[in-house]
């Protein structure tokens, strides 16, 4: 387990000091995928360095398997780094290296011999499907080729932890894809853990378990994606959230309705739906029109998937006498997973 207690870390400039990380407390559980999401200048790179102390916290502490970092001895500290691997947004391969001699590099550096080596390299080789490009130089291959370079010699050193920086913020769409699956892959069949720093909010909803949200240093919210994703509890997340989803009634659709029942003088309001699971909510709505009498109408909706379980958003018009439709919000928001009235009239 990685646990930071009150980590604060600052920088003296010349400019004055930076305050990078301000009083972060949480935990990294073991053989997981944790990600660090935030704006630039949130401090997610240096928090990411604490780990393996590359940057010392200017006060409070990081823990890695109850060893606190900042105690270790520098030999102790040598064999820490030796265990943790670390992958960057721009690959970081020795350009006068070929494929292999790049994973060789951190066993040869750790005093392995031939034989081991080369077993070694093998394995790693296969692990991140790479075999055939053993001889290539980084500038002969592409950015995913590069990166499960990149993965293989992180993870030379029985390394039980990697740290991602930005690993696929150079890539395009399918290579992401294909990146994070094989550090899904990692964290399932090897029980590494993948601590994972991003911006894009897609890549924490596809590949980690559990996210820190950053902003200006701090630690603004932690806890498991789905939960983070589907019920953000502070605003700064919300916004973020909102940022990404950018899922709002059209104002075509908005105003249609807004007319048609002016027209029709009824009392009217809309509420988001949001709900958990695909199939349930369909026969809610059925079961609510034949209980309740009033117009229910479903005017927009989506299914989105974090980590693979289906989140969705329905926004419904109830329509009719002001009283029924009350009941039939109450009915519905004891029926799904939160429900709010966004207008009515
Ligand atoms: N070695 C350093 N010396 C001085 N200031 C630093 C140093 N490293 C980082 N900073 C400052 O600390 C703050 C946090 O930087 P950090 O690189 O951790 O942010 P980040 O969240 O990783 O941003 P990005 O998404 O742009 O990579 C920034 O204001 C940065 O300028
Ligand atoms: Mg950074």
């Amino acid at each position: 387990m990685i646990s930071f207690q009150n980590v604060d870390v600052r920088f003296e400039t010349e400019g004055g000091v930076v305050h990078a990380v301000k009083d972060v407390s949480f935990e990294i559980a073991d053989r997981s995928v944790f990600g660090i999401i935030g704006a630039s200048g949130a401090g997610k790179s240096t928090l990411l360095r604490t780990i393996n102390g590359l940057e010392k916290p200017t006060s409070g502490q990081v823990t890695v398997d109850g060893r606190v970092v900042r105690n270790l001895s520098s030999r102790e500290l040598r064999e820490h780094r030796e265990h943790i691997g670390m992958i960057f947004q721009h690959f970081n391969l020795i350009s006068s290296k070929t494929a292999e001699q790049n994973i060789a590099y951190p066993l040869k550096i750790a005093g392995r011999n031939k034989a081991f080596i080369k077993g070694r390299v093998d394995e790693l080789l296969k692990l991140v499907d790479l075999e055939e490009k053993r001889h290539a130089y980084p500038a002969k291959l592409s950015g995913g080729q590069k990166q499960r370079v990149g993965i293989a010699r992180a993870l030379a050193n029985n390394t039980g932890l990697l740290l991602c920086d930005e690993p696929t913020s150079a890539l395009d769409a399918e290579t992401t894809k294909i990146i994070l699956q094989l550090l899904r892959r990692l964290s399932e069949d090897l029980g590494i853990t993948v601590v994972l720093i991003t911006h894009e909010l897609d890549v924490v909803s596809s590949v980690c378990d559990s996210v820190a949200v950053m902003s200006e240093g701090r630690l603004v919210e932690t806890g498991d994606v789905y939960d983070v994703f589907t019920n953000p509890r502070e605003e700064y997340t919300k916004k973020l959230l909102e940022m990404r989803n950018d899922f709002r009634i059209p104002d075509e659709i908005l105003d249609r309705t807004r007319r048609v029942n002016a027209e029709r003088g009824m009392y009217w309001r809309i509420i988001r739906l949001n709900f958990i699971g695909d199939a349930a909510n369909e026969s809610v709505i059925y079961r609510c029109s034949k209980q309740f009498d009033a117009e229910i109408n479903v005017i927009h909706g989506k299914i989105e998937y974090i980590r693979g379980k289906p989140y969705g958003r329905m926004f419904v018009c109830l329509c009719g006498e002001r009283e029924e439709t009350g009941r039939v919000a109450s009915y519905l928001s004891d029926r799904v997973y939160s429900m709010e009235t966004l207008y009515e009239q």
